[in-house]
Protein backbone atom coordinates (compact mmCIF):
# COMPACT_ATOMS: atom_id res chain seq x y z
CA UNK A 1 0.00 0.00 0.00
CA UNK A 2 1.19 3.52 -0.94
CA UNK A 3 2.20 5.90 2.00
CA UNK A 4 0.19 8.79 2.99
CA UNK A 5 2.28 10.91 0.92
CA UNK A 6 2.25 9.10 -2.18
CA UNK A 7 0.62 10.60 -5.31
CA UNK A 8 -0.35 8.97 -8.84
CA UNK A 9 1.18 9.59 -11.77
CA UNK A 10 0.94 7.98 -15.15
CA UNK A 11 0.20 4.51 -13.72
CA UNK A 12 2.70 4.96 -10.96
CA UNK A 13 2.47 5.55 -7.23
CA UNK A 14 5.16 7.44 -5.66
CA UNK A 15 6.42 10.05 -2.94
CA UNK A 16 5.42 13.16 -3.68
CA UNK A 17 8.89 14.22 -4.25
CA UNK A 18 9.86 11.75 -6.84
CA UNK A 19 6.85 12.76 -9.06
CA UNK A 20 8.36 15.11 -12.26
CA UNK A 21 6.72 16.18 -15.18
CA UNK A 22 8.09 17.49 -18.42
CA UNK A 23 8.58 21.72 -18.60
CA UNK A 24 7.15 20.93 -22.44
CA UNK A 25 4.07 19.34 -21.13
CA UNK A 26 1.36 21.05 -22.55
CA UNK A 27 -0.51 21.64 -19.29
CA UNK A 28 2.47 23.47 -18.21
CA UNK A 29 2.82 25.53 -21.30
CA UNK A 30 -0.36 25.98 -22.23
CA UNK A 31 -3.18 25.17 -19.36
CA UNK A 32 -3.91 22.68 -21.99
CA UNK A 33 -5.72 20.13 -19.16
CA UNK A 34 -8.78 19.48 -17.05
CA UNK A 35 -9.14 18.22 -13.35
CA UNK A 36 -11.69 17.70 -10.24
CA UNK A 37 -11.51 17.66 -6.70
CA UNK A 38 -13.63 15.17 -5.03
CA UNK A 39 -14.21 14.57 -1.63
CA UNK A 40 -14.01 11.90 0.40
CA UNK A 41 -15.71 11.16 3.47
CA UNK A 42 -14.57 8.43 6.17
CA UNK A 43 -12.67 7.05 3.38
CA UNK A 44 -15.85 6.77 1.05
CA UNK A 45 -15.26 9.62 -1.90
CA UNK A 46 -18.29 11.44 -2.65
CA UNK A 47 -20.58 11.06 -5.87
CA UNK A 48 -17.44 9.36 -7.55
CA UNK A 49 -19.63 8.64 -10.53
CA UNK A 50 -20.98 12.53 -11.15
CA UNK A 51 -17.60 13.67 -11.05
CA UNK A 52 -16.04 10.73 -13.70
CA UNK A 53 -18.93 12.22 -15.48
CA UNK A 54 -17.74 15.77 -15.79
CA UNK A 55 -14.27 14.67 -16.08
CA UNK A 56 -14.78 12.65 -18.90
CA UNK A 57 -17.20 15.76 -20.08
CA UNK A 58 -14.50 18.21 -19.88
CA UNK A 59 -11.71 15.71 -21.77
CA UNK A 60 -14.30 15.67 -24.74
CA UNK A 61 -14.77 19.17 -24.60
CA UNK A 62 -11.27 20.05 -24.98
CA UNK A 63 -11.15 17.05 -27.69
CA UNK A 64 -9.56 14.26 -25.63
CA UNK A 65 -10.40 10.97 -25.14
CA UNK A 66 -11.09 9.19 -21.87
CA UNK A 67 -7.84 8.21 -20.30
CA UNK A 68 -9.35 5.01 -18.36
CA UNK A 69 -12.49 3.57 -17.49
CA UNK A 70 -14.46 4.47 -14.35
CA UNK A 71 -13.39 1.30 -12.65
CA UNK A 72 -9.83 1.64 -13.00
CA UNK A 73 -10.08 5.74 -11.90
CA UNK A 74 -12.24 4.65 -8.88
CA UNK A 75 -9.48 1.91 -7.91
CA UNK A 76 -6.43 4.48 -8.56
CA UNK A 77 -8.41 7.07 -6.30
CA UNK A 78 -9.45 4.78 -3.34
CA UNK A 79 -5.74 3.62 -3.26
CA UNK A 80 -4.65 7.07 -2.36
CA UNK A 81 -7.45 8.12 0.20
CA UNK A 82 -7.12 6.77 3.47
CA UNK A 83 -9.60 4.27 4.46
CA UNK A 84 -11.86 5.41 7.58
CA UNK A 85 -10.02 8.57 8.42
CA UNK A 86 -11.59 10.83 10.67
CA UNK A 87 -10.80 14.30 9.05
CA UNK A 88 -12.73 15.22 5.52
CA UNK A 89 -10.15 14.17 2.66
CA UNK A 90 -10.23 15.81 -0.83
CA UNK A 91 -8.86 14.12 -4.20
CA UNK A 92 -7.24 16.64 -6.72
CA UNK A 93 -6.50 14.74 -9.96
CA UNK A 94 -5.57 16.54 -13.31
CA UNK A 95 -4.97 15.39 -16.89
CA UNK A 96 -3.41 17.17 -19.35
CA UNK A 97 -2.71 16.39 -23.34
CA UNK A 98 1.15 15.45 -22.53
CA UNK A 99 4.31 16.76 -23.73
CA UNK A 100 5.32 17.07 -27.23
CA UNK A 101 9.30 17.86 -28.58
CA UNK A 102 8.36 21.79 -29.04
CA UNK A 103 6.28 24.36 -27.81
CA UNK A 104 3.50 24.10 -30.24
CA UNK A 105 0.07 26.11 -30.40
CA UNK A 106 -1.51 23.18 -32.61
CA UNK A 107 -3.16 20.34 -31.08
CA UNK A 108 -0.67 16.72 -30.85
CA UNK A 109 -2.72 14.26 -33.53
CA UNK A 110 -1.01 11.81 -31.51
CA UNK A 111 -0.52 12.22 -27.49
CA UNK A 112 0.31 10.26 -24.18
CA UNK A 113 -1.51 12.51 -21.75
CA UNK A 114 0.08 13.30 -18.13
CA UNK A 115 -2.31 11.73 -15.63
CA UNK A 116 -1.92 12.70 -11.75
CA UNK A 117 -4.24 12.44 -8.88
CA UNK A 118 -3.22 13.28 -5.22
CA UNK A 119 -5.18 13.07 -1.86
CA UNK A 120 -4.81 16.24 0.75
CA UNK A 121 -7.05 16.71 4.60
CA UNK A 122 -9.54 19.38 4.28
CA UNK A 123 -9.24 21.66 7.30
CA UNK A 124 -12.36 21.33 9.75
CA UNK A 125 -11.36 24.75 10.99
CA UNK A 126 -12.23 26.31 7.27
CA UNK A 127 -15.46 24.52 7.36
CA UNK A 128 -16.36 25.86 11.11
CA UNK A 129 -15.43 29.40 10.14
CA UNK A 130 -17.44 29.28 7.22
CA UNK A 131 -20.66 28.24 8.76
CA UNK A 132 -20.64 31.62 10.71
CA UNK A 133 -21.47 33.42 7.19
CA UNK A 134 -18.90 34.65 4.64
CA UNK A 135 -18.43 38.20 3.20
CA UNK A 136 -18.61 38.53 -1.03
CA UNK A 137 -18.62 41.20 -3.29
CA UNK A 138 -19.34 41.01 -7.28
CA UNK A 139 -17.60 41.55 -9.43
CA UNK A 140 -18.20 41.53 -13.66
CA UNK A 141 -16.74 38.08 -14.69
CA UNK A 142 -13.76 38.32 -16.83
CA UNK A 143 -13.15 34.49 -17.72
CA UNK A 144 -13.71 32.82 -21.31
CA UNK A 145 -17.29 31.83 -22.66
CA UNK A 146 -16.87 27.74 -21.82
CA UNK A 147 -16.92 28.27 -18.19
CA UNK A 148 -18.76 24.59 -17.97
CA UNK A 149 -15.56 22.94 -18.95
CA UNK A 150 -13.53 22.58 -16.05
CA UNK A 151 -10.05 23.61 -17.23
CA UNK A 152 -6.67 24.17 -15.59
CA UNK A 153 -6.88 27.17 -16.74
CA UNK A 154 -7.93 29.43 -13.62
CA UNK A 155 -6.23 32.69 -13.91
CA UNK A 156 -9.13 34.66 -14.23
CA UNK A 157 -10.85 32.66 -11.27
CA UNK A 158 -8.04 33.42 -9.12
CA UNK A 159 -7.59 36.87 -10.19
CA UNK A 160 -11.30 37.28 -9.19
CA UNK A 161 -11.17 35.49 -6.18
CA UNK A 162 -7.74 37.69 -4.98
CA UNK A 163 -9.77 40.68 -5.60
CA UNK A 164 -12.31 39.38 -2.83
CA UNK A 165 -10.25 39.13 -0.50
CA UNK A 166 -8.16 42.21 -1.22
CA UNK A 167 -11.44 43.22 0.02
CA UNK A 168 -11.61 41.47 3.06
CA UNK A 169 -13.98 38.82 1.13
CA UNK A 170 -14.01 35.06 0.33
CA UNK A 171 -15.55 34.57 -2.45
CA UNK A 172 -16.76 37.19 -5.61
CA UNK A 173 -20.09 36.59 -7.42
CA UNK A 174 -19.81 36.80 -11.12
CA UNK A 175 -21.87 38.84 -13.04
CA UNK A 176 -22.44 38.22 -17.01
CA UNK A 177 -25.08 40.87 -18.54
CA UNK A 178 -26.29 41.82 -15.25
CA UNK A 179 -27.26 38.61 -14.39
CA UNK A 180 -25.25 36.61 -11.66
CA UNK A 181 -23.82 33.16 -12.63
CA UNK A 182 -21.53 31.84 -10.06
CA UNK A 183 -18.70 32.32 -7.56
CA UNK A 184 -15.02 32.40 -8.38
CA UNK A 185 -14.53 28.93 -7.20
CA UNK A 186 -18.62 27.82 -6.38
CA UNK A 187 -21.64 27.42 -7.50
CA UNK A 188 -24.73 30.15 -6.30
CA UNK A 189 -28.11 30.35 -4.97
CA UNK A 190 -30.49 32.69 -3.57
CA UNK A 191 -33.50 32.48 -1.34
CA UNK A 192 -36.27 34.81 -2.59
CA UNK A 193 -39.53 34.51 -0.28
CA UNK A 194 -38.69 30.63 0.35
CA UNK A 195 -38.24 29.46 -2.76
CA UNK A 196 -34.55 28.36 -3.86
CA UNK A 197 -33.31 29.78 -6.96
CA UNK A 198 -30.01 28.65 -8.81
CA UNK A 199 -29.28 29.78 -12.42
CA UNK A 200 -29.85 26.85 -15.06
CA UNK A 201 -26.40 24.78 -16.57
CA UNK A 202 -24.83 26.59 -19.19
CA UNK A 203 -21.53 27.59 -20.55
CA UNK A 204 -21.70 30.49 -18.36
CA UNK A 205 -20.80 28.48 -15.01
CA UNK A 206 -19.40 24.58 -14.15
CA UNK A 207 -22.01 22.34 -13.62
CA UNK A 208 -21.48 21.68 -9.83
CA UNK A 209 -21.91 18.54 -8.09
CA UNK A 210 -22.48 20.01 -4.69
CA UNK A 211 -25.00 22.04 -6.61
CA UNK A 212 -27.08 19.01 -7.68
CA UNK A 213 -27.16 17.68 -4.38
CA UNK A 214 -27.87 20.71 -2.30
CA UNK A 215 -30.96 20.84 -5.39
CA UNK A 216 -31.66 17.26 -4.46
CA UNK A 217 -31.80 18.16 -0.55
CA UNK A 218 -33.72 20.82 -0.81
CA UNK A 219 -36.29 19.07 -2.84
CA UNK A 220 -36.87 16.36 -0.57
CA UNK A 221 -36.99 18.75 2.14
CA UNK A 222 -40.17 19.68 0.22
CA UNK A 223 -38.66 23.46 -0.67
CA UNK A 224 -39.52 24.79 -3.93
CA UNK A 225 -36.78 25.11 -6.00
CA UNK A 226 -36.07 26.71 -9.76
CA UNK A 227 -33.44 26.71 -11.91
CA UNK A 228 -33.78 30.39 -13.35
CA UNK A 229 -31.25 33.29 -13.69
CA UNK A 230 -30.65 35.95 -10.89
CA UNK A 231 -30.08 39.16 -12.16
CA UNK A 232 -28.09 41.34 -9.69
CA UNK A 233 -31.30 43.17 -8.60
CA UNK A 234 -32.85 39.74 -7.23
CA UNK A 235 -29.04 39.20 -5.90
CA UNK A 236 -28.95 42.34 -3.73
CA UNK A 237 -32.58 42.09 -2.72
CA UNK A 238 -32.44 37.98 -1.76
CA UNK A 239 -33.40 36.66 1.58
CA UNK A 240 -30.29 34.25 1.65
CA UNK A 241 -27.33 33.99 -0.77
CA UNK A 242 -25.20 30.12 -0.89
CA UNK A 243 -22.11 29.51 -2.75
CA UNK A 244 -21.42 25.63 -2.56
CA UNK A 245 -18.56 23.52 -3.92
CA UNK A 246 -17.30 20.45 -2.81
CA UNK A 247 -14.74 21.42 -0.12
CA UNK A 248 -16.52 24.35 0.78
CA UNK A 249 -20.49 23.02 1.32
CA UNK A 250 -22.33 25.71 1.37
CA UNK A 251 -21.38 28.89 2.72
CA UNK A 252 -24.07 31.50 3.63
CA UNK A 253 -22.88 34.83 2.86
CA UNK A 254 -24.00 37.23 5.09
CA UNK A 255 -22.36 40.17 3.65
CA UNK A 256 -22.68 41.99 0.12
CA UNK A 257 -20.96 44.35 -1.19
CA UNK A 258 -20.83 45.45 2.21
CA UNK A 259 -24.32 45.52 3.03
CA UNK A 260 -25.79 43.00 5.60
CA UNK A 261 -27.68 39.75 3.82
CA UNK A 262 -31.17 40.34 5.37
CA UNK A 263 -30.16 40.17 9.40
CA UNK A 264 -26.51 39.42 8.25
CA UNK A 265 -26.60 36.06 10.34
CA UNK A 266 -26.86 32.53 8.05
CA UNK A 267 -30.81 32.11 7.01
CA UNK A 268 -33.32 29.20 8.20
CA UNK A 269 -33.27 27.72 4.77
CA UNK A 270 -29.56 27.48 4.92
CA UNK A 271 -29.81 25.92 8.38
CA UNK A 272 -32.44 23.09 7.52
CA UNK A 273 -30.16 22.26 4.34
CA UNK A 274 -26.82 22.28 5.46
CA UNK A 275 -28.11 20.17 8.06
CA UNK A 276 -29.26 17.95 5.70
CA UNK A 277 -25.45 18.17 3.91
CA UNK A 278 -24.36 17.12 7.13
CA UNK A 279 -25.87 13.96 7.36
CA UNK A 280 -25.70 12.86 4.14
CA UNK A 281 -22.48 13.18 5.02
CA UNK A 282 -22.58 11.10 7.88
CA UNK A 283 -24.27 8.82 6.01
CA UNK A 284 -21.61 8.25 3.29
CA UNK A 285 -19.20 8.12 6.36
CA UNK A 286 -21.20 5.12 7.79
CA UNK A 287 -21.49 3.08 4.85
CA UNK A 288 -19.74 -0.29 4.72
CA UNK A 289 -15.97 -0.59 3.33
CA UNK A 290 -16.41 -2.74 0.12
N1 LIG B 1 -14.02 24.28 -7.62
N2 LIG B 1 -17.74 26.80 -10.03
C1 LIG B 1 -16.41 26.93 -10.08
C2 LIG B 1 -15.81 27.99 -10.95
C3 LIG B 1 -15.59 26.09 -9.30
O1 LIG B 1 -14.25 26.20 -9.36
C4 LIG B 1 -16.19 25.11 -8.45
C5 LIG B 1 -15.40 24.17 -7.60
C6 LIG B 1 -17.59 25.01 -8.44
C7 LIG B 1 -18.33 23.99 -7.60
O2 LIG B 1 -18.24 22.70 -8.15
P1 LIG B 1 -18.32 21.39 -7.23
O3 LIG B 1 -19.54 21.50 -6.42
O4 LIG B 1 -18.38 20.27 -8.19
O5 LIG B 1 -17.08 21.39 -6.36
C8 LIG B 1 -18.34 25.87 -9.24
C9 LIG B 1 -13.14 23.32 -6.98
C10 LIG B 1 -13.57 22.82 -5.65
C11 LIG B 1 -11.71 23.80 -7.05
O6 LIG B 1 -11.37 24.38 -8.06
O7 LIG B 1 -10.93 23.54 -6.13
Amino acid sequence: MPSKLDVYLNGEFLPLAEAKVSVLDRGFLFADGVYEVIPAYGGKLFRLQQHLDRLNNSLAAIRMKPVMDDLQWAEVLNRLVEPRAQLDQSVYLQVTRGSGSNRDHQLPTDYTPTTFAMCQTIPTNSLDSIAKGIKAITLDDIRWDWCHIKSVALLGNILLKQQASDQNCTEAILLRDGFATEGSASNLFIVNKQQLITPPKSHNLLPGITRDLVLELAMQAGVSCVEQEISEQQLCDADEIWLTSSTKEIMPVIELNRQAVADGQPGPLWKKISSRYSNFKTQLRNQQHD
